[in-house]
């Protein structure tokens, strides 16, 4: 069963306006886990925009179920993810005028960099996913460097205009996620995915889990998180014994 994680950088991206603090992360975290999440991701940026050092300690030592640190590979954020040691990272390229996660990273272009890291995690025992476009390159690349997942940004099936371009779009996730699979990869899949149109990625049976933050937290704001979080779940759920 496809499994779901969540992204709790949203919450702290609140908190981070009045810089004081509420709401907390942390508590996002526990209560997500209480409504059924299997793991807890969290994006430490360079630029510290939403989540602190403090969450993520604080989290390291909290989280029940499972830790997934988002990072770009630059040497500071190493550093700290060889010290707190998440169950598993998720390298994701970082620029710092962006709303957003917005591309996935080039790993055919950045093979030396990014398998540099993979080799200094592996040897701390901790698994590397990296986030890609589902393109067949930058699969082939991240097995050739040693990349335990992958996970697939749905960014732009999430944004597309018209059915058509979903469809496109769709079908370029369903091949590289198959794709990755094949070559022995582990699959994840998120970015924009919401209540309306992750259905149809929650049933693809290569996927294993997803990670969805932003329409969590927004759906939270009026239903509670507990709810939000059960309705995505169950939604998921579903989507397997539907397609
Ligand atoms: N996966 C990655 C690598 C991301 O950077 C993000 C955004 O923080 C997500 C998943 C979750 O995206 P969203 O917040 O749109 O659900």
């Amino acid at each position: 069963m496809v499994k779901l994680a969540i992204n709790v950088d949203h919450v702290a991206t609140l908190r981070q306006a009045r810089g004081n603090t509420e709401p907390d992360p942390v508590t996002a975290a526990a209560l997500s886990e209480l409504a059924g999440a299997v793991g807890i991701v969290v994006h430490l940026r360079e630029d510290r925009r939403h989540m602190q050092d403090r969450d993520i300690h604080i989290l390291r030592q909290t989280i029940q179920t499972k830790m997934n640190l988002e990072m770009a590979a630059t040497e500071e954020i190493i550093q700290i993810a060889l010290d707190i040691k998440p169950d598993m990272i998720t390298l994701v390229p970082e620029k710092r005028q962006e709303l957003t996660t917005e591309g996935g990273l080039d790993v055919v272009a950045n093979k030396a960099k990014l398998k540099g890291c993979i080799d200094r995690m592996t040897e701390a025992g901790i698994p590397v996913s990296l986030f890609i476009d589902p393109d067949s390159d930058q699969i082939k690349a991240s097995k050739e460097i040693g990349a335990t997942f992958i996970e697939i940004h749905t960014g732009r099936y999430a944004d597309a205009t018209s059915e058509e371009e979903e469809d496109q779009e769709f079908d370029l996730i369903a091949g590289a996620a198959e794709e990755a699979y094949e070559e022995g990869l582990r699959v994840n899949a998120g970015h924009g995915l919401n209540y309306v149109n992750v259905s149809r990625i929650a049933a693809l049976d290569t996927i294993e889990e997803l990670s969805i933050g932003h329409a969590i937290m927004a759906r939270a704001i009026f239903t509670g998180l507990t709810q939000a979080v059960q309705e995505m779940k169950a939604l998921i759920t579903a989507a397997r014994h539907s397609f």
